[in-house]
């Protein structure tokens, strides 16, 4: 089985849920604490073993490419005034030499067309994709657990977590064929099912694994849910042929595409952090029940 290697960022979706912040600033350049959901998707990506990256961006992103070049200028003037720790927090938005390839979707015509673009970088071998709205905490990296699976199983992987069965609506669906642990192997995905029709509680999340056999469905895709181009249709379209495992990561999941999960990640992943928790826990418990600023 070949290792995975290559990872697609798809980061050209319009964020509309963040107007007005997403006019200027990209969704994924909002931070949790101090890092940008694009650091966090990066880092994951990192720790699983990617060693190409590929961001398909759009206009109006330049923050966003920016984000991993060198600023020369700021890293000359914290090295004169000896702000290692400063410097030494820079390290994360390096990479190496050619390892970032940025490219541009014209249009925001769905994540489907969006993963299409970077056809001629992949080439034939297994690649991931990582949605950086989607962020997961957790001891060991979402997609570390399911790249090491992924070698033992083969063929299309999808993160997947239980929902209740009320929330299917707003998932793809797995329709599952058996289960063993961690993995249930796939006879079909449904794009939000209402929980009456749902196949199952095992719903999609930002991070999957696919073979390279999914362009050939990405180039024949038609305009599904939303009128846009689903990823989820194309993986439909493989179940038969090459196959298609969900993978029920360890870890929490925040959608971070949602002003709701946004700001229940910042609270959790502050509270996370040992320099401030403390304080930050003591805050919050101090603001339950406070409803609005007025005095
Ligand atoms: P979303 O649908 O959550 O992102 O896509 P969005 O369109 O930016 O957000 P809203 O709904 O308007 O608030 C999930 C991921 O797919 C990317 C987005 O950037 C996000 O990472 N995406 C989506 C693309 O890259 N291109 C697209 O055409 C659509």
């Amino acid at each position: 089985m070949t290792h995975v290697r290559k990872a697609i960022f798809p980061v050209a979706g319009m964020g509309t849920r963040f107007l007005p912040a997403t006019k200027s600033v990209p969704k994924e350049m909002l931070t949790l604490v101090d890092r940008p959901l694009i650091q966090y998707a990066v880092d994951e990506a990192r720790e699983a073993g990617i060693e190409e990256f590929i961001f398909v961006s759009a206009a109006g992103k330049g923050a966003l490419e920016d984000y991993f070049d060198t600023a020369a200028a700021l890293e000359h003037q914290l090295a004169a005034k000896g702000k290692t720790d400063a410097l030494a927090a820079l390290e994360r938005t390096r990479m190496p030499e050619g390892a970032l390839t940025i490219l541009r979707q014209a249009q925001p015509l769905g994540l489907g067309h969006a993963v299409r673009q970077a056809k001629r970088l992949i080439g034939n071998e297994p690649f991931a994709v990582l949605l950086p709205d989607d962020v997961i905490a957790g001891d060991t990296g979402a997609l570390k657990q399911m790249v090491d699976a992924h070698a033992k199983v083969g063929g299309h992987m999808v993160a997947t977590m239980d929902v209740p069965r009320e929330a299917t609506r707003s998932y793809g669906v797995l329709d599952v064929a058996n289960e063993f642990g961690r993995l249930s192997h796939a006879k079909g995905m449904v794009e939000k099912p209402t929980p009456e029709t749902a196949p199952s509680t095992k719903a999609v999340v930002g991070r999957y694994i696919l073979c390279p056999s999914i362009f050939d469905r990405l180039d024949t895709l038609v305009p599904g849910a939303g009128g846009e181009l689903q990823l989820t249709d194309a993986i439909n379209a493989d179940v038969e042929a090459a196959g298609v495992t969900g993978y029920r990561f360890a870890g929490e999941r925040f959608d971070c595409g949602s002003v709701q999960g946004f700001v229940q990640a910042t609270a959790a992943f502050a509270l996370a952090r040992a320099e401030l928790g403390g304080d930050f826990a003591a805050f919050l418990a101090s603001c339950v029940g406070q409803h609005s600023f007025a005095a």
